[in-house]
């Protein structure tokens, strides 16, 4: 992990309260794996002080272009919402771990809500990259919150919305039980979104005995594993795992989910 001074590339809205920011991924680092994050701190004032985690959501290797998509909902979002192409963002990158490969053969099923839908589009980019066909499943509360179309090119994505004004009418999990999935095959879920929605399919997952990998997108202090700022509570004598360290990407079985 590293600090960077990098290059802003592009700062686009795209759905309600969403952004995409493009950006020089700096020379010299290897690609980000799909799960990894990195931190931004949005100004050199003090105000925001601390740094602010977002998700890898893209790269692209010819150009060394990378991307996160955040939505903006407080001081340092809103400042980063204004940055501009020819801008630089002090970032810390890359950090935390990332999305263990599937098995082979075994189908994968990615579900992905709100500010989750970054890692897993670029996760399922690289999977189709590599020949895969992965289900993926994005949620959104409504038509407003779904994000532009280009994002979603090539990634063949099954759309659900909690009021039913595009796709699915219901939720992610709705979708997941709809359709049947981890019925007589073998099958593995990753997810990334709200706390709520994560918790819901590691019940389904338990349930079916299904392997479910989540990258939680905890609060964060420091960011470096020296404050428990981003602590979740995990079953096992450790009692407590720090999501920037020892995550973002857990095993959702280690999770304690009832209590956070
Ligand atoms: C590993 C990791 C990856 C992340 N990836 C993304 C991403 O790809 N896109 C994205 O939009 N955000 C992501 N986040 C969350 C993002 O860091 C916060 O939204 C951001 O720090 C908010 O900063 P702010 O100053 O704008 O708002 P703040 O003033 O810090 O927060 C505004 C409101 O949002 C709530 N809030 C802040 N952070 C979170 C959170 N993590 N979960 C739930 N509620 C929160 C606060 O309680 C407050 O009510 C990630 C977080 C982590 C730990
Ligand atoms: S944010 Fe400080 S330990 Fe994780």
């Amino acid at each position: 992990m590293e600090h960077h001074a990098t290059l802003v590339l592009r700062n686009r809205s795209i759905a309600r309260d969403y952004h995409e920011l493009l950006f020089a991924w700096p020379d010299g680092l290897p690609p980000p794996r799909p799960g990894q994050f990195l931190t931004i701190r949005v100004v050199e004032a003090a105000m925001p002080l601390l740094r602010r985690p977002f998700a890898v959501s893209s790269f692209d290797a010819r150009s060394r272009t990378a991307g996160i998509i955040y939505q903006r909902r407080g001081p340092a979002t809103t400042l980063l919402a204004a940055a501009d192409a020819g801008d630089m963002l002090d970032m810390l990158v890359p950090l935390g771990n990332w999305f263990p490969e599937p098995e082979p053969e075994m189908k994968v099923v990615l579900a992905a809500g709100g500010i989750g839908m970054g890692p897993i589009f670029y996760f399922a980019r690289e999977l189709r990259l590599a020949g895969g066909e992965p289900l993926l499943v994005l949620g959104a509360r409504g038509v407003a919150h779904l994000p532009a179309e280009d994002l979603l090119d090539g990634l063949d994505a099954n759309v659900c919305t909690d009021d039913g004004s595009r796709g699915f009418p219901g939720t992610v999990l709705d979708y997941i039980e709809h359709s049947g999935i981890g019925k007589g095959e073998r099958c593995v879920i990753y997810g990334c979104g709200p706390t709520p929605m994560l918790a819901a399919v590691a019940a389904f997952a338990r349930e079916r005995q299904l392997p479910f990998w989540v990258s939680m997108e905890q609060t964060m202090g420091c960011a470096v594993g020296a404050c428990m700022g981003c602590a979740i509570p995990v079953h096992g004598p450790a009692r407590y795992a720090r999501v920037c360290t020892e995550g973002p990407v857990f095993d959702a079985r280690e999770i304690v989910w009832t209590s956070h």
